[in-house]
This record gives C-alpha cells, structure tokens and sequence, in this order.
C-alpha cells in the first residue's frame, strides 16, 4: 500500500461515498473496533446486519458472521476484509458427516451454535449465539430430543446449567481450548480478588473457576459493572480494547495460556483482517459473500426462528 494514503480518513471518506455500514466483532484489531460504526458480540452484529439501511455492509469480523449478514440482508453488498478469516469451530463440522450424523437421530431437534457454515445452518432448526443460548432452549418442552452443533463446550456448558440432555457434535473453538487451567490457578493466587470471566466455548476445566459465564457482550458488561478494580478474562484478548477504553482505571489480566501469557489466545482468523485490508475491500467492494439463493432461503429459517426466540 502507497505509504503516502492515510487509511483512516480513506476509510471513513469511502465509507461516506458508498453508503456504507462498518460492523466489527469485539475480537477484532482495536484501531478496526475504533473506527467501526458498531462493535458487538455475534448476536448483535446479526441484528444490526438484519436492520441495516446501508447500502453495503463491511463485516470485520469472520467469514460465518459475514454470512450471517448476507442471509438476513440479501439485497445488500457484504464485503469481508479477507475471506480467509475462517472458524474452527465451522471447520470441525463438514456437512456430509453432519448429515449422516443427523440421519442417526431422526427424532431430534437441531440446535446450532451460529458458529457454522451456511450449509449446516441449512440443516439446523434454530440458531443460537452464546447470548441467547439458555433462554432459547429454556423455551423447548423438556420432552424435545435435542442435537446441539458444533460446539462441544457450549453445549455441555448448556446441558449441564439447564439439566438437559443433548446429543453433541464434538466441535471445538481452537482459541478457547488454549487456555490453562494450572497457570489460571496461579493466576487466581496472585489475584485473589480478581473475578474471573469466561466464555462458554472454555472447556469446563477453566469454566468452573468462573464467576461470571457468557458470551463477549456479557463479559463486557460484567467487566465494567464489577466493583473490582482487577478482573480476569478468559475469551480472545481483543475484547479488553473495549474494557480499557471504557474503564481506564481498572486492570484487564488475559487468563494465560500454557506458556504463562494470554497472547497465543489470539484467534488467527479475526486477526486477518487489518486496516490496510479494510481500506481496500471498501475501494474495491470486495472480496464479496456470495450465496446461492436455495441455501440462503433454507439457512434464513432457523436464523429468523433464533431472532424470534431472542429476549
Ligand atoms: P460472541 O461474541 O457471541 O460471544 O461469540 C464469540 C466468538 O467466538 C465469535 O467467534
Ligand atoms: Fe472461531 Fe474461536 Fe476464532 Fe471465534 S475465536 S472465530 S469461535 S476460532
């Protein structure tokens, strides 16, 4: 990139140019959560992607939420940074298996974390984030068999706080499972009054050491609502941006990998997206999303349901 252009104000003069929104994931680079219209967890962005008078859409955040953009806003342009910006979680759930594995549970309902492909959603009956979770399934009779997709910890996060049981696809978030349990503890002694805030997709080793357990939002507000001046956080470090802009006199501590620090908890795929590549995606309107309209009407089901079921 010409090192003379200053991306900033390029960024907010396309932005103005083309009617466009900048929507931006709290895990996101700070200086791109900056200069984000909006910044919020995933069932946020969902709404505000949904509501949007924009004409284009530049989803910061990775490919799956982008889609989600797409299936709810279909007559507008949804641009990502880098299409390379994945999800393990997304990966560890490829549809055929998912499909066989739901033809051996013809009886059960299909809960899906919205941390998947457009075409598990396809097979999903209702979408859930990590901030309505609870409150959706609270909602189906208990005599519901479920299937809950693809999240492991989520899941087992759930079944075990709702007492109900589930039939899991064995999913993982990469970044989440990296946290240790042994340096928290340590962590934990050195500050005995630090409340410690976990996402759900930790592993229930580090979700027991919780006192507070939710998705980004939740975290978030928790951290800034705390009377603690010293808090723990055990989710991808780049929601302290918010938390240290917010509460500059309070002291934000990544719960530590297995190497003693919180920086390889870092997701790769949210960190591909940077300014320069902002710039340019709004220069040039893509890389775009671009969904077949059957899969998008089908995936569009159990994600208006989801929104329905929301508080
Ligand atoms: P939430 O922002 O909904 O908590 O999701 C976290 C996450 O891992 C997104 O990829
Ligand atoms: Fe996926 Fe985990 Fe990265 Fe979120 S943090 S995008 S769940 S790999």
């Amino acid at each position: 990139l010409d090192s003379s252009i200053d991306v900033v104000a390029e960024i907010k003069r396309l932005r103005d140019e083309k009617n466009a929104v900048i929507l931006a994931h709290y895990y996101q680079d700070g200086a791109i959560q900056d200069i984000a219209d909006f910044v919020g967890d995933s069932l946020d962005l969902s709404k505000k992607a949904a509501e949007t008078d924009a004409d284009m859409i530049v989803f910061c955040g990775v490919r799956f939420m982008a889609e989600v953009a797409k299936i709810l806003s279909p007559e507008k342009k949804v641009v990502l940074p880098d299409l390379e910006a994945g999800c393990s979680l997304e990966d560890s759930c490829p549809p055929a298996e998912f499909a066989e594995f739901k033809k051996q549970h013809p009886d059960h309902m299909v809960l899906s974390y919205i941390n998947c492909s457009a075409e598990i959603k396809t097979m999903s009956d209702i979408i859930v984030t990590s901030s309505n979770a609870e409150y959706i399934v609270s909602q189906i009779p208990a005599e519901q068999k479920l299937i809950f997709a693809p999240d492991r910890h989520l899941g087992g996060y759930l079944s075990k706080t709702l007492n109900r049981d589930m039939v899991l696809w064995q999913g993982t978030c990469m970044v989440h499972e990296l946290f240790s349990e042994k340096e928290l503890i340590k962590l934990k002694a050195q500050h005995p009054n630090a409340p410690v805030l976990v996402h759900p997709e930790c592993p229930d080793a580090i979700v027991q050491h919780a006192d507070v357990v939710g998705s980004t939002r939740k975290i978030l507000n928790a951290a800034l609502n705390s009377e603690s001046e010293t808090l723990i956080i055990a989710t991808e470090p780049g929601i302290i941006h918010q938390m240290e802009k917010a509460a500059p006199h309070k002291t934000f501590i990544g719960a530590p990998g297995a190497d003693g620090n919180c920086s390889c908890n870092t997701c790769p795929y949210m960190a591909l997206n940077t300014m320069e590549k902002l710039y340019l995606c709004l220069k040039n309107e893509g890389p775009e999303i671009g969904l077949d309209e059957a899969t998008r009407l089908e995936a569009e089901k159990p994600l208006r349901k989801m929104l329905e079921m929301s508080e």
